[in-house]
Parts: C-alpha cells; sequence; structure tokens
C-alpha cells in the first residue's frame, strides 16, 4: 500500500452560482492483500482551500473533522462515493461535505454478492472488515493529508446505517484481527469519533421479532415489485394478504420480542408480556414529538394516523397500521431464505444461510445456519459496551420507513445513553426508508462535537 501524495489532481465541480474546488487521491488500495482489488480501495477528497492555506468555516488543514461516508446499501458491495452534482443540478452528499469544509474520504467494500469465480468473498463479516481496513489506512497516512485523524465520522443509510454504528461500535475490538491480518491491514487503530446513522438495518437477529411486535396485527403487506425494464427499473405496488401459516410465524416472533428486549432493557425500559410497557411509552412519545414538530411547521397530522395532538396521544396500532407493513414474516432470516440478510450470512462456498435459531427452525428443507461468532460480528448492540465505542452518535429512523421496527433503532440509541454517550435519535416526521435527507442539520451536530 502505498500513497503517495504527490499523485493528485485538482477537481472542480459547478452548480448554479458555487463552484467546489478540491483535490482528488482516487483508487488508494487499503490493504496489502486485497482480496478484491477493484473494492478494497478509497478515495481522498481535500477542499483546495486547505492547501492554499485558508479556513473553511472555522477549520484549518490541521482541524478539519473527516467526513467517512460509506455507499454500502442492501448489504451489497460498494465502490468508493465521491462528489458530484446530481442530474437536478444539486450537489450529493460528498460535495456538500466538501463545501462545508469536511475532509472526505469514503472506501469501497465488499458486499453479500461479491465473488471471485465461483467463491464468494464478501459475506459477512467482510464489509466491515473492510471499513476498519480503510480507517487504519487513513491513520497510517495522517501526516500526508489534510483532516484530524482524531475526528473521523462515518456516515451511511440502512445497510450503511448499520455498518457505520458498527464501525463506531467496534473500535479497536480484537475480536476483528484475525480478518483484519488476513488483508494485510495496517496495525493502526480503528477507532473512530462519531457516527451518523440514518436507519440502521442491524441487531438482525432479533430484527424478526421487533417487526412481529411492531406489525403483527396488521395481516396485509404493502410492498414494491421491482422489475427490470430496459435500462430501467419498473416499480409496482403490491398489496398481498398474509396467510394462515405466515400469521402463524408472526405471533410466535411477537411473543419473543418482550423476553429479548427486557434481558437487554434498554436504560430500564421494558415490556409486558404482551409487549406493552415502558420501551413502547417511549417509542409513541418519539413518533408523537416527530408530529407535533412536522404540525409546528405547517404540516397536516391526518386523524388516521392515530395520532391526536390536542391530547398529545397516539394509538400505535393504528399509526402502524397506517403506514403499512412491507415485509412478511420471518423479515429478516426467513424460513425461504430470500432476504438480504440470508445471503449476507453465507460463506465462501455457500451463498445464503440462516443466522437465528427461529429461521433454521421454521425451515423445512434444512438449509444451513452460520456460526455465531460471524452473527456477532455484524451486530452493532455486542460493541455498545466495547471500550473503542465511540462517543458521539446521530441516529435518524424516519417515522415513515417500514424496513424493520422502530425498536431496532430505540434499543441501540438507549442502550447507547445508557453507556453515557451522547446520542441525537429522533424519528423524523414523513420520512420514508432513505438517508442524508437532513444535510445541514448533519452538518451542524458535526460542528457541534467537532469544535
Ligand atoms: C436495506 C433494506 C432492507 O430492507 C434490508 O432488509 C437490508 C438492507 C438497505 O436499503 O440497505
Amino acid at each position: 500500500m502505498t500513497f503517495n501524495p504527490e499523485n493528485y489532481k485538482t477537481e472542480q465541480i459547478e452548480s448554479g452560482s458555487l463552484k467546489i474546488t478540491f483535490r482528488a487521491y482516487r483508487n488508494i488500495p487499503y490493504v496489502r492483500n486485497p482480496v478484491s482489488p477493484e473494492l478494497q480501495m478509497l478515495n481522498i477528497f481535500i477542499p483546495q482551500t486547505y492547501i492554499d492555506g485558508g479556513t473553511i468555516n472555522g477549520y484549518n488543514n490541521k482541524t478539519a473533522p473527516i467526513f467517512f461516508p460509506n455507499g454500502i446499501g442492501g448489504y451489497m458491495e460498494t465502490k468508493p462515493c465521491s462528489p458530484c452534482v446530481r442530474d437536478d443540478g444539486s450537489f450529493n452528499t460528498e460535495a456538500m461535505a466538501l463545501a462545508h469544509g469536511y475532509v472526505v474520504i469514503s472506501a469501497g467494500a465488499r458486499g453479500r454478492t461479491t465473488a471471485d469465480g465461483e467463491k464468494y468473498i464478501g459475506k459477512a463479516p467482510a464489509c466491515i472488515v473492510d471499513l476498519k481496513a480503510a480507517v487504519r489506512f487513513i491513520r497510517s497516512i495522517s501526516d500526508k493529508i489534510c483532516g484530524d485523524v482524531n475526528k473521523i465520522i462515518s456516515n451511511g443509510t440502512s445497510a450503511g446505517g448499520a455498518m457505520s454504528a458498527l464501525l463506531a461500535s467496534s473500535g479497536d475490538s480484537p475480536l476483528y484481527l484475525p480478518y483484519l491480518e488476513q488483508l494485510g491491514a495496517e496495525t493502526t487503530s480503528d477507532r473512530i469519533f462519531a457516527a451518523s446513522c440514518y436507519c440502521p438495518i442491524t441487531n438482525l437477529e432479533n430484527s424478526d421479532s421487533a417487526y412481529e411486535w411492531q406489525y403483527g396485527h396488521l395481516s396485509e403487506q404493502h410492498w414494491h415489485k421491482w422489475e427490470q425494464d430496459g435500462d430501467s427499473w419498473k416499480v409496482t405496488p403490491v398489496h398481498t394478504i398474509l396467510n394462515d401459516e405466515q400469521m402463524k410465524l408472526s405471533a410466535k416472533l411477537k411473543e419473543q420480542f418482550p423476553k429479548y428486549l427486557n434481558s437487554v432493557a434498554p436504560n430500564g425500559l421494558t415490556l409486558d408480556e404482551s409487549g406493552n410497557g415502558s420501551f413502547k411509552d417511549y417509542i409513541e412519545k418519539l413518533i408523537i414529538n416527530s408530529a407535533e414538530s412536522a404540525y409546528s411547521e405547517g404540516e397536516v397530522i391526518p386523524e388516521e394516523s392515530g395520532i391526536d395532538l390536542s391530547a398529545g396521544t397516539i394509538d400505535f396500532e393504528k399509526y402502524c397500521g397506517f403506514i403499512t407493513r412491507m415485509k412478511a414474516p420471518c423479515a429478516f432470516d426467513n424460513p425461504d431464505m430470500y432476504t438480504p440478510e440470508n445471503q449476507l450470512f453465507g460463506d465462501e462456498i455457500t451463498d445464503k444461510k440462516h443466522f437465528t435459531r427461529f429461521g433454521t427452525d421454521a425451515d423445512r428443507n434444512d438449509n444451513p445456519t452460520a456460526p455465531s461468532d460471524v452473527v456477532r460480528l455484524m451486530n452493532v448492540m455486542n460493541f455498545i459496551t466495547n471500550e473503542g465505542c465511540a462517543r458521539h452518535w446521530r441516529i435518524r429512523h424516519g417515522a415513515a420507513d417500514r424496513d424493520t421496527s422502530f425498536a431496532i433503532s430505540a434499543m441501540l440509541a438507549q442502550c447507547l445513553a445508557a453507556e453515557g454517550k451522547n446520542v441525537d435519535y429522533c424519528l423524523p416526521w414523513g420520512i420514508p426508508h432513505s438517508g442524508d435527507y437532513d444535510l445541514e442539520e448533519l452538518f451542524n451536530w458535526i460542528d457541534s462535537i467537532s469544535r
């Protein structure tokens, strides 16, 4: 791995009256023994102002935070992200971050379908190992680049949000060492300063029961069918009625959730056997707060949402029916193994595996189950008390997001808070499964923790 700081291009992107000039170092290998040389590379972007000795928003070439976005979605592989102007003329996240004065570094990572010939090379925990190796590499070249390597802030959405959370929590955990050593990763620290996580699809082992805790009363599934149509995708909304067998699975999963939740007891919050209690009250309050804040900005809160702002109440079951159920049980570890998560937990030769006892037991075809030590390495909840866990957390989970239960992000936020972390968490009103929709607020938060 050689990084030659002479080897850069000055680039410029422009839209309307705004022009962003930066140095770009592209496609730098971050491990010595890459198994996927096209993916195990990173890009570094440095605002030209810092090269010229100037400051942006009070930051200089030494103090600028390093914004570390990942492009992971659906647990698929990703190339490193780059600043650009979108078709509609807007700047993307990386461009906005540069304009705001951050050094931007983004790494490629392997994913659940990455293969070398017949061999799968991107199954769990490959994606998190790659991000960690990239952080180590960044530390190893700290004297050659601008920015403060002790202010690395990761950012990601969905599976990428989950990886952002895992990266931030598992800093310097020895459990990843065998994987990092095999790749020839640097031996520097892989701790980071802060995580921005949009709708993290994490805690996969408990996501099926969390999903049914939230949606188990709904037998109608509202989803979208994606079909390739030449160069584009045709998206059709589909309503499916769950069958008796699925509803039975749902009821069993739903019953499991309080037991798990109480074993974690995030910040003392609990549920009774029927799934009610302080943890549910907390989530209801998050949604009411979200609606209140939208209402104060002129938004109409429909009666069908089950929210009565004048009374300050919510009918949670009605609210979930209002946003609708998207996934059928088991939503993550499915007996039919069609989910992205089943594919994530395969191995070099087996494409798909189960990763929960429940999913394994519900499968009539005796499909294999991933080793628990691998499953463990993918779940942020296992690293909240890790010594190298980051101090600062910003978690956003749209109040209209149906890809995973609100319980998943709520548990994460409350467990972090219980450990004394600085957690900024809310469920923004009307926001579906997405990220980077509030960059101004995100950057304000980054500034507040970095200065
Ligand atoms: C993503 C979405 C999902 O619903 C899921 O199960 C896994 C990943 C995503 O958008 O990254």
